[in-house]
C-alpha cells in the first residue's frame, strides 16, 4: 500500500488524475472502475482537463461504477448514474454505451449483480479501480460487518452513511436517502489490478487510520486493501493526520513517484 500525502486535495487529485491519464495513454482500452461521492470530483475535473488539452482519449475505455442506490432511476438527479454523466462522462470523450452503472430499478437484484460481475469478467477485469472511503471505513457501500470476500450484491446502509450522504447530497434530507444500494463487493474490488483510493479532510482521518494501519477487519472494509499489491492512497494532510508512520509513507511514495 502506498500512501501519498499532499498539502491540498487539489494536489492529491491532480496526482491521481495523472496516474490514470498515463495508464490510459499506455493502454487506450483500459477498463476503469469508478466511484461517486464528493471526493473524486476534483480528480474527474483534472481527467477532463487532460482530454480537453488532447493529452489523452477515452474513446476505447470502458467503465464500471462501484454502486447505485436501490429505487432510483438513472435519470434521478441523486442517482449515481446521473452523477457520473454530469461529473465525468459528459466532459470526456468516453462512449456512454461503454459506461456501466448498476441498475437501481432492477426487479431481480441478484440477477443484476451476477450479470454485472460477468460483464466485468468478460471485459478482462478492472485495470484501475477508483475508490473513496466512508467515515466508517467503507469502500463502495460495504459497511462494517461485511465479509472481506463479498461479491456484488444488495446492501444496507448504516445510519452514519445515510447521515453523511444527506449532508452532501439529497438537499440535507436524511429521509430521502435510500437505505439500500447495489454495490460491488470487497472481494470484487480487490480483484482490480490497481486501486486508487482518495480521502480528504479530518472527517476521514479515523477511516484512513483503520484502512492503512488498523487490523484487517470487516469493521473497516477498506482495510482489505492491505492485502492488495498495487494500491495507492492519495490523501491530504488532514486525512493522514492519525497515521503513525505518515512521514515514512510520504517520503516513500514521493520517492517512487519522483515528486
Ligand atoms: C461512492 C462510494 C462510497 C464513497 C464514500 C465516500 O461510489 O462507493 O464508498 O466513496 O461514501 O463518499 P464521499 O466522497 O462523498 O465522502
Amino acid at each position: 500500500m502506498e500512501v501519498v500525502i499532499c498539502k491540498t486535495r487539489e494536489e492529491a487529485s491532480k496526482l491521481a488524475a495523472n496516474m490514470i491519464t498515463a495508464a490510459v495513454k499506455k493502454n487506450p482500452k483500459l477498463v476503469l472502475g469508478l466511484a461517486t461521492g464528493s471526493t473524486p470530483v476534483l480528480m474527474y475535473t483534472e481527467m477532463a482537463n487532460a482530454v480537453k488539452a488532447k493529452k489523452v482519449s477515452y474513446r476505447q475505455v470502458k467503465s464500471w461504477n462501484l454502486d447505485e442506490y436501490v429505487g432510483l432511476a438513472g435519470t434521478h438527479d441523486q442517482s449515481y448514474r446521473y452523477f457520473m454523466n454530469e461529473n465525468l462522462f459528459k466532459k470526456i470523450d468516453i462512449k456512454l454505451a461503454n459506461t456501466h452503472v448498476l441498475n437501481g430499478l432492477a426487479e431481480d437484484v441478484d440477477k443484476e449483480c451476477r450479470a454485472y460481475e460477468a460483464q466485468i469478467k468478460k471485459a478482462g477485469g478492472i485495470d484501475i479501480q477508483v475508490l473513496g472511503i466512508g467515515s466508517d471505513g467503507h469502500i463502495a457501500f460495504n459497511e462494517p460487518g461485511t465479509s472481506l470476500k463479498s461479491r456484488t450484491s444488495c446492501v444496507y446502509l448504516t445510519p452514519s452513511t445515510i447521515r453523511d450522504n444527506a449532508r452532501l447530497f439529497f438537499k440535507g434530507k436524511e429521509k430521502d436517502v435510500p437505505t439500500r444500494a447495489l454495490s460491488m463487493g470487497v472481494g470484487t474490488i480487490c480483484e482490480a489490478k490497481k486501486c486508487i483510493l482518495l480521502a480528504f479532510g479530518k472527517g476521514k482521518a479515523d477511516a484512513i487510520k483503520g484502512c492503512v494501519e488498523g487490523p484487517m477487519s470487516q469493521f473497516c472494509t477498506a482495510s482489505a486493501l492491505q492485502a492488495h499489491n498495487d494500491c495507492w492512497i492519495f490523501c491530504d494532510e488532514a486525512a493522514a493526520s492519525k497515521l503513525k508512520l505518515k512521514k515514512y509513507y510520504a517520503w516513500r511514495s514521493a520517492t517512487k513517484l519522483g515528486i
